[in-house]
């Protein structure tokens, strides 16, 4: 098969773990049979650069056009001072909204290789961790109304969190569908007991679930989600949260797997198109000195055959891969230990590719 997959290198560190996927996307080509055109676009700091905005349209008709997309990162110091609304971060926004892309799925997965690189006590995360943080990634107070108005106390700002039943259905319906594909248990996570969003939300998730008798249902509050996620983390299976408290929470959930530079995401639309990037940012300060470790956008890669091409075997196949060079002791310097030989980000490329 042919597919054409739109990619958007951005910023920092974006270009150089991309760079690393694509030989090993053509590497997995290679050995099954698969043919992939990757089609370039520009979006974030070095769109403002080249073209005076963050997302183009260019970009999104590219996107459109293609089967699924992948992203390295985007944003950097440079770009820090413009109005918010210029921001490279923009550009994230707007693919996401733009491409329908409602659905985050950021699964964090402490390999075996790597538990002492998790900052817990090991009987915490004894026998391994394996969760998945479903992120409502379109809706709530990313999107909602936002604006500025004057006060008794000054100048204030606000932003608008609001959730519609069907914002929240679809989400729900992924979340339990991802589910019953895995541990039968799903957790969802808001603030019920103050906003009157999150008791919509925590209603029409309590429907959605009639349709899933076999899968467990817990509602968390945020907070305590943020505490329990560090006291007994292997308590949760699939976690479903709003867009922001999914941000937070797969910040967190990242952390405790050791590295953020290990953690990959997939932003699914209605339908199978998808968008694919690591979790991790464009990290300016190691921007082009060959050290960024590459895992996230190369299991990144994975998710896209598995989510998006329907290619389960090929996906399994570059994931083991990772866990190999990782057996084999290949480290990049987020996951070293200290006095441990470190690889450098085109070496770990050579060695996955290697692998497959
Ligand atoms: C993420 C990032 C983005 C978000 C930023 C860069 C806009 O933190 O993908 O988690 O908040 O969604
Ligand atoms: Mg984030």
């Amino acid at each position: 098969m042919n597919y054409r997959i739109a990619v958007i290198p951005g910023d920092g560190i974006g270009p150089e773990v991309v760079e690393q996927t694509l030989r090993v996307l053509d590497a997995v080509g290679g050995k099954y049979g698969h043919s992939f055109e990757y089609v370039k676009a520009l979006a974030g700091g070095c769109a403002i650069d080249e073209k005076g905005e963050c997302l183009p349209q260019e970009t999104i008709d590219i996107c459109k056009g293609s089967d699924a997309v992948l992203l390295g990162a985007v944003g950097g110091w440079k770009w820090d001072t413009l109005p918010g609304d210029q921001r490279p971060e923009r550009a994230l926004l707007g693919l996401r909204k733009e491409l329908g892309l409602f659905a985050n799925l950021r699964p964090a997965l402490l390999f075996d290789e790597l538990a002492d690189a998790c900052p817990l006590k090991p009987e915490i995360v004894e026998g391994g961790l394996d969760i998945v943080v479903v992120r409502e990634l379109t809706g709530g107070i990313y999107f909602g109304e936002k604006g500025t108005t004057d006060t008794d106390l000054g100048p204030a700002a606000y932003d608008v969190e609001q959730y519609a039943e069907g914002e929240v259905r679809r989400i729900a319906k992924v979340a339990f569908d991802m589910a019953m594909k895995r541990g039968k248990k799903l957790t969802s996570v808001d603030k019920a007991n103050v906003l009157e969003s999150s008791r919509l939300w925590r209603r029409v998730v309590a429907e959605v679930a009639e349709d899933y008798p076999e899968v467990e249902v817990n509602n968390f509050y945020i907070d305590n989600a943020a505490m329990q996620l560090v006291r007994n983390p292997k308590q949760f299976d699939v976690i479903v949260t709003s867009n922001i408290f999914g941000d937070i929470l797969s910040d967190e959930a990242s952390m405790i797997t050791g590295s953020i530079g290990m953690l990959p995401s997939a932003s699914l639309a209605e339908g199978n198109f998808g968008m694919y990037e690591p979790v991790h940012g464009s990290a300016p300060d190691i921007a082009g000195q060959n050290i960024a470790n590459p895992m996230a956008t190369i299991l990144s890669a994975a998710m896209m055959l598995r989510y998006t091409f329907g290619l389960g075997e090929e996906a399994d196949c570059i994931e083991n891969a990772v866990r190999k060079v990782l057996a084999d002791g290949c480290r990049t310097a987020d996951i070293a230990r200290e006095g441990e030989k470190v690889s450098g980000t085109r070496e770990t490329g050579d060695l996955i590719v290697q692998a497959i």
